[in-house]
């Protein structure tokens, strides 16, 4: 009897377990970021992000280099995640905002985004150094060493104080 309980609740655990990773969220691209996060106002971050390094990645790879796996998981957000999981992201936007911020589709609804609990929640990130560090490492072929507060400054991209 005791047994048959055990058994039967470490199904149940199993159904959970599955129904939790089901869960997934899905990588809609900067365009859908572009559509609150561009107001010169509050930060405009899309443009702020479009002049850097990041957003131009993919103008950095040559010929064949554009289809190479081994190139396109540092150089583009959607050569870097399961395929599955893409909705809208396209591979030419480079690395883009759901690099650092996650798969944007749980929350990027005004009611959620407003809220940072509820936003981290449904799948929002607040990057740190070490997100940076799996791609700025020697694993690059033109690795140029990094110092997180100085590579920091020159991607930043605030949402500048309420006056
Ligand atoms: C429907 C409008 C909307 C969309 C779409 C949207 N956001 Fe937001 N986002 C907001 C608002 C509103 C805030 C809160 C701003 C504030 O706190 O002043 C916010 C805040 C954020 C923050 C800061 C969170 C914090 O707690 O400091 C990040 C990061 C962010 N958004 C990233 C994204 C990304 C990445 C996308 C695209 C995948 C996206 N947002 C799409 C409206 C939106
Ligand atoms: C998905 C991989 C990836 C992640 C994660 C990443 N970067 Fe980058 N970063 C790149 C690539 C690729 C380039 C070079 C783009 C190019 O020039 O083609 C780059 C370039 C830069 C540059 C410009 C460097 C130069 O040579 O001028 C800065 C600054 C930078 N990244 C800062 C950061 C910071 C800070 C973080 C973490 C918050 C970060 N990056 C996370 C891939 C990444
Ligand atoms: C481990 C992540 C990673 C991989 C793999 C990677 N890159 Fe990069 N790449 C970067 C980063 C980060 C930079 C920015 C340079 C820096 O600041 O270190 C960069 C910069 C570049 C640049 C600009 C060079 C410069 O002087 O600024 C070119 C070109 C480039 N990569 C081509 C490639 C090619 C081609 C491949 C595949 C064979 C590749 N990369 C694989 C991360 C990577
Ligand atoms: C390379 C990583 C990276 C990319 C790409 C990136 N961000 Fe961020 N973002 C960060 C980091 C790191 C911070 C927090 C900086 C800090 O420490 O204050 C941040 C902060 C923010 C904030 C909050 C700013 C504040 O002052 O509270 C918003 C909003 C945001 N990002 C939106 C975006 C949007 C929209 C995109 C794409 C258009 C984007 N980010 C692309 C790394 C990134």
């Amino acid at each position: 009897m005791y047994i048959k309980t055990l058994l039967i609740a470490s199904f149940l655990l199993f159904l959970g377990g599955n129904y939790l990773t089901a869960q997934e969220f899905e990588y809609i691209g900067a365009a859908k970021c572009k559509m609150c996060h561009n107001k010169p106002a509050t930060g405009a971050q899309y443009k702020q992000w479009a002049e850097t390094k990041h957003a131009k990645a993919m103008e950095s790879l040559k010929g064949d280099e554009v289809n190479n796996p081994k190139c396109l998981k540092c150089h583009s957000t959607a050569g870097s995640v399961n395929e599955d999981l893409i909705a809208t992201l396209t591979v030419s936007e480079g690395v883009s905002c759901e690099t650092c911020h996650g798969p944007g589709s749980g929350y990027k609804s005004n009611t959620i985004m407003k809220d940072r609990d509820k936003a981290l929640a449904m799948g929002m990130i607040m990057p740190t150094e070490k997100l940076c560090l799996e791609c700025h490492n020697d694993q690059s072929p033109h690795y140029k060493g990094f110092n997180y507060s100085e590579y920091l400054v020159q991607i930043s991209h605030p949402i500048p104080p309420a006056e």
